[in-house]
Protein backbone atom coordinates (compact mmCIF):
# COMPACT_ATOMS: atom_id res chain seq x y z
CA UNK A 1 0.00 0.00 0.00
CA UNK A 2 1.16 2.90 -0.83
CA UNK A 3 1.12 6.76 -0.15
CA UNK A 4 -1.58 8.56 -1.98
CA UNK A 5 0.41 11.86 -1.94
CA UNK A 6 3.99 10.64 -1.83
CA UNK A 7 3.99 7.35 -3.03
CA UNK A 8 5.93 6.22 -0.09
CA UNK A 9 5.30 3.00 1.63
CA UNK A 10 1.81 4.09 3.78
CA UNK A 11 1.53 3.34 7.32
CA UNK A 12 -2.34 3.91 7.93
CA UNK A 13 -5.01 2.93 5.37
CA UNK A 14 -8.56 4.44 5.76
CA UNK A 15 -10.87 2.16 3.95
CA UNK A 16 -13.52 4.38 4.90
CA UNK A 17 -12.08 7.27 3.15
CA UNK A 18 -10.16 4.92 0.08
CA UNK A 19 -6.95 6.72 1.26
CA UNK A 20 -3.64 5.18 2.33
CA UNK A 21 -0.72 8.01 3.51
CA UNK A 22 2.68 7.74 5.02
CA UNK A 23 3.31 8.68 8.29
CA UNK A 24 4.43 12.44 7.68
CA UNK A 25 1.70 12.91 5.55
CA UNK A 26 -0.46 11.38 8.14
CA UNK A 27 0.93 13.69 10.48
CA UNK A 28 -0.51 16.54 8.40
CA UNK A 29 -3.43 15.14 7.53
CA UNK A 30 -5.17 14.85 10.41
CA UNK A 31 -4.53 18.49 12.00
CA UNK A 32 -5.92 19.94 8.27
CA UNK A 33 -9.06 17.40 8.59
CA UNK A 34 -9.56 19.10 12.49
CA UNK A 35 -9.10 22.69 11.21
CA UNK A 36 -11.80 21.98 8.33
CA UNK A 37 -14.31 20.94 11.00
CA UNK A 38 -13.52 23.94 13.38
CA UNK A 39 -14.23 25.97 10.20
CA UNK A 40 -17.27 24.07 8.92
CA UNK A 41 -19.31 24.04 12.11
CA UNK A 42 -18.19 27.16 13.07
CA UNK A 43 -16.41 25.99 16.60
CA UNK A 44 -14.66 29.49 17.09
CA UNK A 45 -12.78 32.17 15.81
CA UNK A 46 -8.76 33.02 16.20
CA UNK A 47 -10.08 35.87 18.92
CA UNK A 48 -11.84 33.18 21.22
CA UNK A 49 -10.19 31.95 24.44
CA UNK A 50 -10.15 28.18 24.38
CA UNK A 51 -10.02 25.62 27.03
CA UNK A 52 -8.98 22.25 26.36
CA UNK A 53 -10.82 19.76 28.37
CA UNK A 54 -7.54 16.93 29.01
CA UNK A 55 -8.22 13.73 30.53
CA UNK A 56 -4.56 12.10 29.73
CA UNK A 57 -6.55 9.76 27.07
CA UNK A 58 -5.25 9.45 23.40
CA UNK A 59 -7.95 11.71 22.14
CA UNK A 60 -7.80 14.65 24.47
CA UNK A 61 -3.87 14.84 24.49
CA UNK A 62 -3.60 14.31 20.49
CA UNK A 63 -6.84 17.61 20.26
CA UNK A 64 -4.32 19.71 22.18
CA UNK A 65 -1.14 19.21 20.54
CA UNK A 66 -3.36 19.41 16.94
CA UNK A 67 -4.72 23.06 18.28
CA UNK A 68 -1.26 23.97 19.17
CA UNK A 69 0.13 23.25 15.86
CA UNK A 70 -3.34 25.00 14.33
CA UNK A 71 -1.60 28.07 16.30
CA UNK A 72 -4.85 27.92 18.69
CA UNK A 73 -3.92 29.10 21.57
CA UNK A 74 -5.49 26.88 24.06
CA UNK A 75 -5.50 26.17 27.67
CA UNK A 76 -6.24 22.86 30.00
CA UNK A 77 -7.85 21.35 32.06
CA UNK A 78 -7.29 18.27 34.04
CA UNK A 79 -10.29 17.06 36.69
CA UNK A 80 -8.67 14.77 38.88
CA UNK A 81 -11.90 12.40 40.12
CA UNK A 82 -9.99 10.65 42.47
CA UNK A 83 -9.98 6.94 40.48
CA UNK A 84 -6.97 5.22 42.62
CA UNK A 85 -6.56 2.64 44.56
CA UNK A 86 -9.09 0.50 46.58
CA UNK A 87 -12.11 2.39 45.81
CA UNK A 88 -11.59 0.94 42.56
CA UNK A 89 -13.30 -1.80 41.14
CA UNK A 90 -10.74 -3.73 40.49
CA UNK A 91 -9.13 -2.87 43.82
CA UNK A 92 -5.64 -2.08 45.28
CA UNK A 93 -2.53 -0.53 43.55
CA UNK A 94 -5.04 0.96 40.59
CA UNK A 95 -3.64 4.75 40.14
CA UNK A 96 -5.64 5.59 36.98
CA UNK A 97 -6.54 9.24 37.85
CA UNK A 98 -2.86 10.01 39.46
CA UNK A 99 -1.40 8.14 36.23
CA UNK A 100 -3.29 10.48 34.01
CA UNK A 101 -2.87 13.36 35.96
CA UNK A 102 0.80 12.59 35.62
CA UNK A 103 0.78 12.37 32.24
CA UNK A 104 -1.24 15.27 31.93
CA UNK A 105 1.16 18.05 33.40
CA UNK A 106 4.08 16.19 31.89
CA UNK A 107 2.65 17.09 28.35
CA UNK A 108 1.52 20.41 29.56
CA UNK A 109 5.11 21.05 31.14
CA UNK A 110 7.41 19.80 28.15
CA UNK A 111 5.14 22.23 26.15
CA UNK A 112 5.20 24.96 28.84
CA UNK A 113 1.30 24.75 28.49
CA UNK A 114 -1.12 26.04 30.85
CA UNK A 115 -3.05 23.67 32.66
CA UNK A 116 -5.41 23.97 35.60
CA UNK A 117 -6.12 21.25 38.15
CA UNK A 118 -9.22 21.02 39.69
CA UNK A 119 -8.99 18.20 42.07
CA UNK A 120 -12.49 16.98 43.02
CA UNK A 121 -12.08 15.38 46.34
CA UNK A 122 -9.63 18.53 47.60
CA UNK A 123 -12.94 21.13 46.05
CA UNK A 124 -16.02 19.22 46.46
CA UNK A 125 -15.17 17.31 49.78
CA UNK A 126 -15.04 13.92 48.13
CA UNK A 127 -13.63 11.57 45.23
CA UNK A 128 -16.01 10.56 42.35
CA UNK A 129 -15.98 6.91 43.76
CA UNK A 130 -17.08 7.89 47.13
CA UNK A 131 -19.83 10.33 45.48
CA UNK A 132 -21.37 7.45 43.54
CA UNK A 133 -21.71 5.56 47.07
CA UNK A 134 -23.73 8.16 48.66
CA UNK A 135 -26.21 9.31 45.89
CA UNK A 136 -29.08 7.80 44.32
CA UNK A 137 -27.54 8.14 40.91
CA UNK A 138 -26.64 5.01 38.80
CA UNK A 139 -26.54 2.57 42.33
CA UNK A 140 -23.81 3.08 43.47
CA UNK A 141 -21.94 2.75 40.08
CA UNK A 142 -19.88 6.06 39.70
CA UNK A 143 -20.42 7.12 36.14
CA UNK A 144 -23.58 9.22 36.05
CA UNK A 145 -22.13 11.25 39.11
CA UNK A 146 -18.82 11.36 37.25
CA UNK A 147 -20.44 12.80 33.62
CA UNK A 148 -22.61 15.13 36.21
CA UNK A 149 -19.74 16.61 38.47
CA UNK A 150 -17.03 16.62 35.09
CA UNK A 151 -19.85 18.92 33.48
CA UNK A 152 -20.28 20.93 36.29
CA UNK A 153 -16.46 21.70 36.77
CA UNK A 154 -16.15 22.49 33.26
CA UNK A 155 -18.73 25.45 33.11
CA UNK A 156 -17.50 26.54 35.89
CA UNK A 157 -13.62 26.73 35.04
CA UNK A 158 -14.62 28.24 32.23
CA UNK A 159 -16.67 30.87 33.16
CA UNK A 160 -14.41 31.68 36.08
CA UNK A 161 -11.37 32.25 33.72
CA UNK A 162 -13.78 34.11 30.72
CA UNK A 163 -12.93 31.21 28.26
CA UNK A 164 -15.66 31.36 25.45
CA UNK A 165 -14.84 27.64 24.17
CA UNK A 166 -14.53 24.60 25.85
CA UNK A 167 -13.24 21.41 23.58
CA UNK A 168 -13.30 18.23 24.42
CA UNK A 169 -11.82 15.07 22.72
CA UNK A 170 -14.56 13.00 21.49
CA UNK A 171 -14.24 11.44 18.50
CA UNK A 172 -16.50 9.89 15.71
CA UNK A 173 -16.50 6.26 17.63
CA UNK A 174 -17.76 8.56 20.73
CA UNK A 175 -20.40 10.33 18.87
CA UNK A 176 -22.10 7.59 17.34
CA UNK A 177 -22.31 5.18 20.09
CA UNK A 178 -24.20 7.86 21.93
CA UNK A 179 -26.31 8.51 19.00
CA UNK A 180 -27.00 5.08 18.88
CA UNK A 181 -27.55 4.73 22.25
CA UNK A 182 -30.48 8.18 22.03
CA UNK A 183 -31.81 6.60 19.09
CA UNK A 184 -32.69 3.19 20.63
CA UNK A 185 -35.08 5.41 22.34
CA UNK A 186 -36.07 7.96 20.47
CA UNK A 187 -34.35 10.58 23.66
CA UNK A 188 -35.22 13.74 21.39
CA UNK A 189 -34.39 15.99 24.32
CA UNK A 190 -30.51 14.45 23.70
CA UNK A 191 -30.94 14.20 19.79
CA UNK A 192 -31.68 17.50 19.35
CA UNK A 193 -28.72 18.65 22.01
CA UNK A 194 -25.93 16.47 20.41
CA UNK A 195 -23.66 17.97 17.95
CA UNK A 196 -19.95 19.46 17.52
CA UNK A 197 -21.16 22.31 18.63
CA UNK A 198 -23.53 23.23 21.81
CA UNK A 199 -24.18 26.96 21.60
CA UNK A 200 -23.36 29.20 25.01
CA UNK A 201 -25.71 30.82 26.80
CA UNK A 202 -24.27 33.92 29.02
CA UNK A 203 -22.13 32.68 31.98
CA UNK A 204 -21.28 29.47 29.77
CA UNK A 205 -19.37 28.71 27.22
CA UNK A 206 -20.17 27.12 23.93
CA UNK A 207 -19.19 23.26 23.97
CA UNK A 208 -16.99 21.97 20.46
CA UNK A 209 -15.96 18.38 19.80
CA UNK A 210 -13.40 19.00 17.05
CA UNK A 211 -12.16 15.45 16.85
CA UNK A 212 -16.24 14.74 16.14
CA UNK A 213 -15.41 13.75 12.20
CA UNK A 214 -12.15 11.30 13.20
CA UNK A 215 -12.89 7.67 14.03
CA UNK A 216 -11.27 6.52 17.13
CA UNK A 217 -8.88 4.36 15.47
CA UNK A 218 -7.60 7.49 13.66
CA UNK A 219 -6.74 9.19 16.34
CA UNK A 220 -5.18 5.97 18.21
CA UNK A 221 -2.74 5.91 15.17
CA UNK A 222 -2.19 9.80 15.37
CA UNK A 223 -1.02 9.64 19.27
CA UNK A 224 1.15 6.65 18.69
CA UNK A 225 3.18 8.47 15.43
CA UNK A 226 3.22 11.13 16.86
CA UNK A 227 5.18 9.77 20.08
CA UNK A 228 2.23 11.35 22.67
CA UNK A 229 2.28 9.37 25.98
CA UNK A 230 -1.01 8.78 27.11
CA UNK A 231 -2.55 6.39 29.91
CA UNK A 232 -3.39 3.19 27.81
CA UNK A 233 -5.86 2.06 30.06
CA UNK A 234 -9.75 3.31 30.44
CA UNK A 235 -11.45 4.50 33.23
CA UNK A 236 -12.17 0.83 35.12
CA UNK A 237 -15.32 1.29 35.86
CA UNK A 238 -16.16 1.85 32.05
CA UNK A 239 -15.83 -1.80 31.89
CA UNK A 240 -18.92 -3.30 30.52
CA UNK A 241 -20.50 -0.39 29.82
CA UNK A 242 -23.12 0.07 27.27
CA UNK A 243 -21.12 2.64 25.30
CA UNK A 244 -18.19 0.32 24.79
CA UNK A 245 -21.11 -2.24 23.81
CA UNK A 246 -22.02 -0.13 21.59
CA UNK A 247 -18.87 1.14 20.26
CA UNK A 248 -18.69 -2.90 19.63
CA UNK A 249 -21.42 -3.24 17.55
CA UNK A 250 -21.05 0.07 15.80
CA UNK A 251 -17.00 -1.68 14.51
CA UNK A 252 -18.88 -4.87 13.73
CA UNK A 253 -21.07 -2.62 11.42
CA UNK A 254 -17.93 -0.91 9.87
CA UNK A 255 -15.75 -3.63 9.03
CA UNK A 256 -18.54 -5.04 6.91
CA UNK A 257 -19.62 -1.51 5.72
CA UNK A 258 -16.66 1.14 5.89
CA UNK A 259 -18.06 4.54 6.13
CA UNK A 260 -20.99 3.38 7.93
CA UNK A 261 -20.38 4.82 11.47
CA UNK A 262 -19.59 7.99 9.58
CA UNK A 263 -22.16 8.17 7.58
CA UNK A 264 -24.62 7.50 10.82
CA UNK A 265 -23.24 10.15 12.41
CA UNK A 266 -23.48 12.79 9.13
CA UNK A 267 -26.89 11.60 8.22
CA UNK A 268 -28.23 12.14 11.46
CA UNK A 269 -26.88 15.96 11.45
CA UNK A 270 -28.21 16.36 8.11
CA UNK A 271 -31.20 14.93 8.93
CA UNK A 272 -31.97 17.60 12.09
CA UNK A 273 -30.27 20.58 9.72
CA UNK A 274 -33.43 19.66 7.36
CA UNK A 275 -36.01 19.53 10.54
CA UNK A 276 -36.24 16.28 11.10
CA UNK A 277 -36.65 17.46 14.80
CA UNK A 278 -38.23 21.10 14.14
CA UNK A 279 -41.59 20.59 16.17
CA UNK A 280 -39.75 19.43 19.08
CA UNK A 281 -37.29 22.85 19.03
CA UNK A 282 -40.60 25.11 19.33
CA UNK A 283 -42.00 23.19 22.36
CA UNK A 284 -38.27 22.59 24.05
CA UNK A 285 -38.31 23.20 27.83
CA UNK A 286 -37.29 26.79 29.11
CA UNK A 287 -33.95 26.76 30.67
CA UNK A 288 -33.60 28.97 34.30
CA UNK A 289 -30.59 29.75 36.06
CA UNK A 290 -29.67 27.52 38.91
CA UNK A 291 -30.06 29.93 42.30
CA UNK A 292 -26.53 28.50 43.60
CA UNK A 293 -24.15 28.23 41.48
CA UNK A 294 -25.45 30.05 38.51
CA UNK A 295 -25.60 27.52 35.78
CA UNK A 296 -28.35 26.31 33.07
CA UNK A 297 -31.47 23.60 34.38
CA UNK A 298 -34.35 22.25 33.25
CA UNK A 299 -35.29 21.40 37.22
CA UNK A 300 -37.38 23.65 39.07
CA UNK A 301 -35.12 25.42 41.81
CA UNK A 302 -31.49 24.26 42.31
CA UNK A 303 -29.39 21.95 39.33
CA UNK A 304 -29.04 18.43 40.03
CA UNK A 305 -25.24 19.04 40.79
CA UNK A 306 -26.23 21.38 43.02
CA UNK A 307 -29.14 19.00 45.02
CA UNK A 308 -26.61 16.24 44.65
CA UNK A 309 -23.88 18.15 46.51
CA UNK A 310 -26.70 19.33 49.14
CA UNK A 311 -27.72 16.04 50.28
P1 LIG B 1 -15.04 10.47 28.25
O1 LIG B 1 -16.32 11.01 28.78
O2 LIG B 1 -14.18 9.87 29.28
O3 LIG B 1 -15.18 9.67 27.00
O4 LIG B 1 -14.23 11.76 27.80
C1 LIG B 1 -14.68 12.62 26.81
C2 LIG B 1 -13.91 13.90 26.86
O5 LIG B 1 -14.15 14.56 28.10
C3 LIG B 1 -12.40 13.72 26.82
O6 LIG B 1 -11.92 13.63 25.50
C4 LIG B 1 -11.92 14.97 27.51
O7 LIG B 1 -11.95 16.06 26.62
C5 LIG B 1 -12.99 15.19 28.57
N1 LIG B 1 -12.59 14.57 29.86
C6 LIG B 1 -12.86 13.33 30.30
N2 LIG B 1 -12.33 13.11 31.53
C7 LIG B 1 -11.72 14.25 31.89
C8 LIG B 1 -10.99 14.68 33.05
N3 LIG B 1 -10.79 13.87 34.08
N4 LIG B 1 -10.50 15.93 33.07
C9 LIG B 1 -10.70 16.77 32.02
N5 LIG B 1 -11.38 16.42 30.92
C10 LIG B 1 -11.89 15.19 30.83
FE1 LIG C 1 -15.87 8.88 35.33
FE2 LIG C 1 -15.08 6.52 34.69
S1 LIG C 1 -16.54 7.00 36.13
S2 LIG C 1 -14.29 8.41 34.02
ZN1 LIG D 1 3.37 10.51 1.89
ZN1 LIG E 1 -26.25 24.49 40.72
Amino acid sequence: MKCRICGQKAVVNMRQHKLALCKDHYLEWIPEQTERFIEKYKMFTREEKVLVAVSGGKDSLSLWDILQRLGVQADGLYICLGIDGPMSPTGEGLSYSSESQRLTEKFADERSLKLHIVDVQKEYGATIPQFALKSHRGRGKPCSVCGLVKRHVMNRIARDFGYDVLATGHNLDDEAAVLFGNTLTWAGEYLLRQGPVLPGTPGLARKVKPLCRIYEREMLAYALLRGIEYIYDECPFSVGSTSIYYKQLLNRLESDRPGAKQSFYLSFLEARKSGLFAEREEIQAELHLCPKCGQPTSAPGLCSFCRMMSR
